[in-house]
């Protein structure tokens, strides 16, 4: 007899989400078809030969390879840790490694921050149009959404956590003004909520100057340990994502608790990438950021350039600064779910925007991904998803 297993996964294990990213994910090979669906970085940009030569300066040297094939503390590698301190200090955030948790990735940073701090039901604050990886890694708990400008309320806000993407947002590509990230920590602090920052774009900017991160303002006033910000950053966006590492900066209690959660889940990342990283990390030109940017920014700028030429009226789309993601919104009446199924018929293809919201979705939306395609296919597949929408009976 085959078992119900529905029926045996506990409330969290039946609430984990995520089925749609992988059905974008697979869409991501699929030769032949320009995708604009995955949010990932491209390829050939990787700094390959830096990370065969790190891996075999490591293995070679028999001290090092007994370190890096070993169990490993949960914390991390302390040289990676000190050069991510490092890297929060030059970005005015006054840490020290204690204040470091290394993570598989930002999103495992997310995660426990959700384990650590959430129960069933609790109240949590994002945008309107969120991460989806955030919705999934909540999702075990059912959190109660509601809306990030709530905390501008004067009347008390049932919420735990407010998780904020101030530098060009996943999926939208829009940033916070220093004016709202000062309205955001000054909320944070009158409701007394927690405030979750993802910085996985931050590095990522093509146009425009720097801002502070929302962790650097709060820590500007006061220590880090009086903080209320927990910070997660990632290497996965400017070195490789495939290597799965990033980490969280926050006062030392929740450090060394968060630590402990990772502990029970998967013991530590593992050594050798974190021994890789930190020779990577400290190895990498400042350069390769900057060729990152200008490649990026350029796509970022023929796409911007193709949807003004290519899309009919009716069709909107936001402008960013910076990161992965152009969002587009299309006629009210057109169903961006139904247009993927003819857009990868005419080889194309996108993510519908209804999954990002965490209720009420808007089926008009869509989100686009420009950092993994070149100029040309960026072009074409542009023009093509234009032709398509202008096609459609109810376009404007
Ligand atoms: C906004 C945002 N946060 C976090 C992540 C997680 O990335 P990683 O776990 O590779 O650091 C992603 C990945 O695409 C993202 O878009």
């Amino acid at each position: 007899m085959v078992m119900d297993w529905q029926d045996r996964f506990s409330p969290y294990g039946r609430g984990a989400g995520g089925a749609e990213t992988r059905a974008f994910l697979r869409l991501v090979g699929q030769p032949g078809l320009i995708s604009f669906a995955g949010g990932i970085p491209d390829s050939e940009l990787f700094p390959s030969a830096l990370i065969a030569e790190a891996h075999r300066k490591i293995l070679d040297d028999p001290a090092r390879a007994k370190t890096a094939l070993q169990y490993s503390v949960s914390e991390g590698y302390a040289p990676l840790r000190e050069w991510i301190a490092s890297h929060m200090r030059e970005r005015g955030v006054a840490c020290g490694i204690d204040n470091i948790l290394i993570t598989n990735g930002s999103q495992q940073g997310l995660y426990l921050t959700g384990r650590l701090l959430l129960g069933a039901g609790d109240g949590v604050l994002t945008e309107r149009l969120t991460y989806l990886g955030l919705l999934h890694a909540f999702a075990g708990t059912e959190p109660q959404y509601a809306p990030l400008s709530d905390l501008r309320r004067a009347e008390r806000v049932h919420a735990k956590l407010a998780y904020a993407m101030p530098d060009f947002a996943n999926p939208t590509g829009q940033s916070l003004s220093l004016q709202d990230r000062e309205a955001l920590l000054a909320g944070a602090e009158a409701h007394d909520v927690v405030l979750l920052e993802d910085a996985a774009y931050t590095e990522l900017r093509y146009r425009g100057a720097p801002l502070p991160s929302l962790l650097a303002l709060d820590v500007s006033r006061r220590d880090i340990e009086e903080s209320r910000v927990i910070y997660c950053g990632t290497f996965s966006k400017t070195i490789i994502p495939g290597l799965r590492a990033g980490w969280v900066v926050a006062a030392k209690p929740v450090i060394g608790q968060m630590g402990l959660l990772k502990q029970a889940s998967d013991f530590h990342t593992s050594p050798l990438t974190q021994m890789v990283l930190t020779e990577v990390a400290s190895r990498l030109p400042q350069s390769h950021i900057a060729m990152l940017c200008e490649t990026y920014g350029a796509r970022l700028g023929a796409m911007l350039a193709a949807l003004a030429a290519h899309m009919p009226p009716g069709v909107s789309w936001t402008k960013p600064e910076g990161g992965m993601f152009i969002w587009v919104t299309l006629p009210e009446s057109i169903d961006a779910a139904a247009l993927l199924a003819e857009a990868i018929g005419a080889g194309v293809a996108f993510v519908p925007g209804a999954a990002f919201f965490p209720d009420n979705p808007k089926h008009n939306t869509l989100r686009l991904n420009f950092t993994a395609c070149d100029l040309s296919a960026i072009q074409q597949g542009i023009a093509r998803l234009g032709q398509l929408i202008a096609q459609r009976p109810n376009a404007v």
